[in-house]
């Protein structure tokens, strides 16, 4: 899609807002209020400048390069520098804070009480768990794991016990069917899948173990075999779930983990370029990618946005209300908050479980002051109890959005009502291969403004280029490709297994000589539309590729429609973004049926449900229409815009171009009649 469309396609009629100032309070006491840091992050002191972010690590050997170009444009990062992860996130903290929280657990439940793991009980747990996964599940340093954990402790206790021996986790979002489960363990080439019986999602306890069962078929149908399957219980010693468990091959960890109590694993000194962990998301053709991401680059680059634009220090607490499964509760849930020794909050459930007061009753109860979330939770909220907030005595002094554009007008609900107007916002725009954040304002520096993610943050110098390369000038408000002109520590180091398609994807469209070793001819192509604003702000439009961010989640048109042909009368299918006051974005799903079928309610039923067992719910569509055919252009191709333009109930446009122009008419009649 073009620059012209994409803008087009999303339909931009946001005005121009006002600034909002952080307030004095938070500016008092944050870790960064000096403008003059992007001074010293400007492109003439880059890469240097960087050395900053490695120097909030500990290494075990320091690093002789910072930036080493050779292998364009695959960069690396402080070559020559050892670390552990695990280490960095755990065992430096002991001294100073091994009895302050690590983890707040808190159950969906309401009625089970909240667990406070201190950062010393964490310790223990996560090297009584490495040493298992070292002795009973034979795992060593560059192994894959996968990994399809609800968020419970289970899941950073087994991520940073993977971390402490160099084996490299691949955490797939539980809500993920097994079958996806399965073809990231084939891609990934893990022999061990670790996962859980059972957890909690409104209120229900749901059948995890299932899904371990079919992940593990589907990857033996592409050829990989799953050895060993290790399965936490939500309740130790009890086993929740309907699904037998397989002799010989399924394990539960609370029964293996007594014979390694008390167990103490060294960490495993690692090169900063060795691989963390994969993290899968999704692209414009069926497959998913797995972004591989780097222990030192991406520690650090986690560390400083989590100190200076999560401005989180130790004594703060810190809730990001995202899952773990993604990339924002890898980066901020996680490694960062845990490289800073802070006490950060995982919870289990849905925010609106059992009410929509639960999320402020949680901040009541821990007094937590810097909230995380997203647009879709925030929508949510808003709708469903938008004066819940003034109910509950907390007081955020941070929160932070992510994963989608937000509506100036849930923004303003989200500043006002839910931080009292007391708090700062941070927008933070940025995207799995990126690590953590590119564009936000400095919580401390930059006044905000409702529906702009900001200017790039230290060290990250975007530009706005059309499709031909000239960049599109700033306080036009034309929109175009954004791109970061530089690399920087926490951008993922390829696509595993498949560096082709990661220089196709994030790289050709700009680069000027496939040849050149100099990062300055290797632009990174990030896939959004972008405005860039007169003040150097960038307001982010949404996909320019086949990718539709359903609620904050990435998913691959390629992958609903590739679902939906697995239905046997199916004989096309196109999906389409329709905007959606809650979720920001909905796939409607058309298809058109093979000769000699009937279009039935059943049918269109059969098709949801089949996109929804094939990749989880949140894939399933607002609606499915089977339609007698798909427009198309005279080489064939479907036009998904204009079904686009009719599920959202906007003018369609010239047609007559099309090899079908009739059926225009037809499909919007059955859509919207
Ligand atoms: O389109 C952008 C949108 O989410 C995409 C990245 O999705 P994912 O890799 O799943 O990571 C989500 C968490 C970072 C981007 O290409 N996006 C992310 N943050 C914002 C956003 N769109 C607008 N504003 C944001 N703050």
């Amino acid at each position: 899609m073009t620059e012209k469309n994409a803008a087009a396609y999303y339909d931009v009629h946001w005005q121009e807002e006002g600034y909002y100032y952080p307030p004095p309070d938070f500016v008092g006491q944050a870790n960064c209020t000096d403008p003059s840091i992007y001074q010293r992050f400007s492109l003439e002191n880059f890469p240097e400048c960087f050395r900053e972010f490695a120097d909030l690590l500990h290494w075990d050997q320091y690093w002789h390069t910072i930036l080493d170009t050779s292998d364009a444009p695959c960069w690396k990062w402080f070559v020559g520098g050892r670390l552990n992860a695990s280490y960095n996130c755990l065992d430096r903290h002991l001294d100073a804070y091994k009895n302050k929280t690590a983890i707040h657990f808190v159950p969906e439940l309401e009625e089970e009480p909240i667990l406070h793991i201190t950062y010393q009980e964490l310790y223990r747990r996560v090297n009584e768990t490495a040493a298992l996964l070292r002795d009973f599940a034979g795992l060593k340093a560059g192994d894959r794991v996968t990994l399809h954990l609800p968020m419970t402790p289970e899941l950073p206790i087994t991520m940073l016990a993977c971390a402490r021996l160099g084996v490299i986790h691949s955490e797939v979002f539980a809500g993920f069917s097994g079958k996806a489960c399965g073809d990231r363990i084939q891609d990934s080439g893990s022999e061990v899948l670790i996962t859980m019986d059972g957890y909690y999602r409104s209120g229900k306890m749901l059948d995890h173990k299932e899904k371990a069962d079919e992940a593990v078929e589907a990857a033996a149908r592409q050829g990989q075999e799953v050895k060993k399957v290790l399965i936490w219980r939500r309740y130790p010693g009890r086993y929740s779930s309907p699904t037998p468990l397989v002799e010989g091959r399924d394990f539960c960890m609370d029964e293996q983990l007594p014979a390694y109590r008390g167990r103490i694993i060294a960490p495993v000194s690692l090169p900063a370029e060795d691989i963390l962990f994969l993290m899968y998301t999704s692209g414009s053709t069926g497959s998913p990618k797995g972004c591989q991401h780097s222990i030192g680059g991406y520690l650090s680059y986690v560390s400083w946005m989590s100190k200076y634009v999560q401005d989180i220090h130790p004594e703060d607490v810190y809730w990001c209300m995202a899952d773990i499964g993604w990339i924002t509760g890898h980066s901020f849930i996680v490694y960062g908050p845990l490289a800073l020794a802070a006490s950060t909050v995982v919870y289990e459930g849905v925010p609106t479980y059992p009410d929509p007061g639960r999320p402020w009753r949680v901040a009541e109860e821990l007094d937590v002051n810097i909230f995380h979330t997203s647009p879709t939770a925030i929508r949510g909220l808003r709708k469903a109890g938008g004066d819940e907030p003034k109910k509950y005595n907390f007081k955020f002094k941070h929160m932070t959005t992510v994963g989608e554009p937000i509506e100036p007008e849930v923004w303003r609900w989200y500043y006002h009502v839910v931080g009292k107007a007391g708090a700062v916002i941070v927008d933070t725009w940025w995207q799995t291969e990126t690590g953590g954040f590119l564009c936000s304002t400095l919580p401390g520096v930059n006044p905000m403004k409702p529906g702009s993610a900001g200017p790039g943050l230290p060290g990250i110098h975007p530009v706005i280029l059309d499709d031909e390369g000239r960049e599109i000038p700033a306080g036009e408000g034309r929109a175009g490709n954004i791109c970061i002109k530089n690399p920087w520590p926490g951008a993922f180091q390829t696509i595993w297994k498949n560096r082709e398609r990661y220089v196709k994807t994030y790289y050709e469209k700009y680069c000027k000589d496939p040849k050149s070793t100099d990062w300055r001819d290797w632009p990174y192509l990030a896939g959004d539309a972008a405005v860039p604003e007169e003040d150097g702000y960038v307001r982010i439009l949404g996909r320019i590729d086949d990718v539709i961010n359903v609620a904050g989640h990435r998913l691959g048109t390629k992958e609903i429609e590739s679902a939906a042909l697995r239905v046997e009368e199916v004989a096309e299918a196109a999906v389409v973004s329709v905007h959606d006051e809650v979720k920001g974005i909905i796939p409607d799903l058309y298809v058109s049926l093979k000769p000699g079928h009937d279009p039935s309610e059943e049918l269109a039923g059969k098709v949801s449900e089949t996109v929804s067992d094939v990749l989880g719910k949140i894939a399933r569509p607002g609606h499915v229409y089977i339609v007698d055919d798909m427009p198309k252009t005279r080489s064939g191709k479907i036009m998904r815009r204009i079904l686009a333009s009719i599920s959202n109930y906007n003018t369609v446009g010239d047609v007559t171009t099309l090899a079908n122009p009739h059926i225009v008419e037809e499909i919007r009649k059955q859509v919207q009649d």
